[in-house]
């Protein structure tokens, strides 16, 4: 019934318990599960668990962090890698001027060169957006075919209005259910509940109770709760809208 659309169970940090997190994920109802990548390696290793789990697909990309490789050479990699049935996504790409890690103007050229990518490979992508709203949004103005979703939203229900205008969905974490979270709250209050996704965005971003400690995909239920509460629904019901909402944007 729930999906994760983002998770990194790839991540090392799962290496001691993959299978039993699994197992936990199907226990509790969470059927679905996009893989993220942030580098040539983790998006491989994507492609690799998707291969081998049914009810996991895979997204392939350079994360603003590794925006340095980002090369004709890594993109022809990408292009392979996304000719696999189960790669349904280019991502996380994006911008990240919170640490800025790379300099400002090789994360714009990477996410430039990873939006035509997936403009011609026609596949949605999956934004990582911090600190850098403007710039993304002046970005994607040039690639007006391209739609995705905006991960871990952080911005305003101003630019989310936008956003949506131009087709394009909102994910949100753990975050929405801390005390702090007004902003998100907001967003989530306004927005169509056919425009959400969930996303754990693991091992980063547990919910509430379990802030600060590892995230995993079996929690997806704990942030459809908050969404329900927030929308006024079950969260039977904003588990199984958020999940047809992944489903239709990734096309699975
Ligand atoms: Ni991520």
């Amino acid at each position: 019934m729930y999906f994760d659309s983002h998770a990194h169970l790839d991540d090392r940090r799962f290496d001691g318990d993959r299978d039993t997190v699994l197992a936990k994920m199907a226990e509790n109802q969470v059927t679905g599960m996009m893989n993220v990548g942030c580098s040539l390696e983790s998006s491989r290793r994507s492609v690799a668990l998707a291969e081998t789990h049914p009810h996991i697909w895979a997204a392939v990309g350079s994360h603003p962090d590794d925006a340095d490789h980002v090369d004709d050479k890594l993109l022809e990699q990408y292009r392979a890698l996304s000719a696999h049935p189960k790669v349904k996504a280019i991502g996380e790409i994006g911008l990240d001027y919170h640490y800025e890690d790379v300099p400002r103007e090789i994360q714009q050229r990477a996410f430039r060169m990873q939006l035509a990518l997936a403009r011609e490979l026609n596949l949605p992508v999956i934004v990582h957006e911090r600190e850098a709203h403007s710039d993304a949004l002046e970005i994607l103005k040039d690639f007006p075919e391209v739609t995705g979703v905006f991960h871990c939203y952080s911005g305003s229900w101003e630019m989310a209005q936008c956003l949506l205008k131009q087709g394009w969905y909102l994910g949100f974490t753990g975050v929405v259910t801390f005390k702090n979270a007004r902003r998100a709250v907001e967003v989530v209050e306004n927005a169509p509940l056919h425009r959400l996704l969930i996303e754990t965005d693991c091992p980063y971003m547990a919910p509430e109770p379990f802030r600060g400690r590892r995230n995993d995909p079996s929690l997806v239920p704990l942030m459809a709760a908050k969404i329900a509460e927030i929308k006024g629904v079950i969260p039977e019901e904003a588990g199984r809208i958020t999940a047809e909402n992944a489903r239709r944007l990734f096309r699975i």
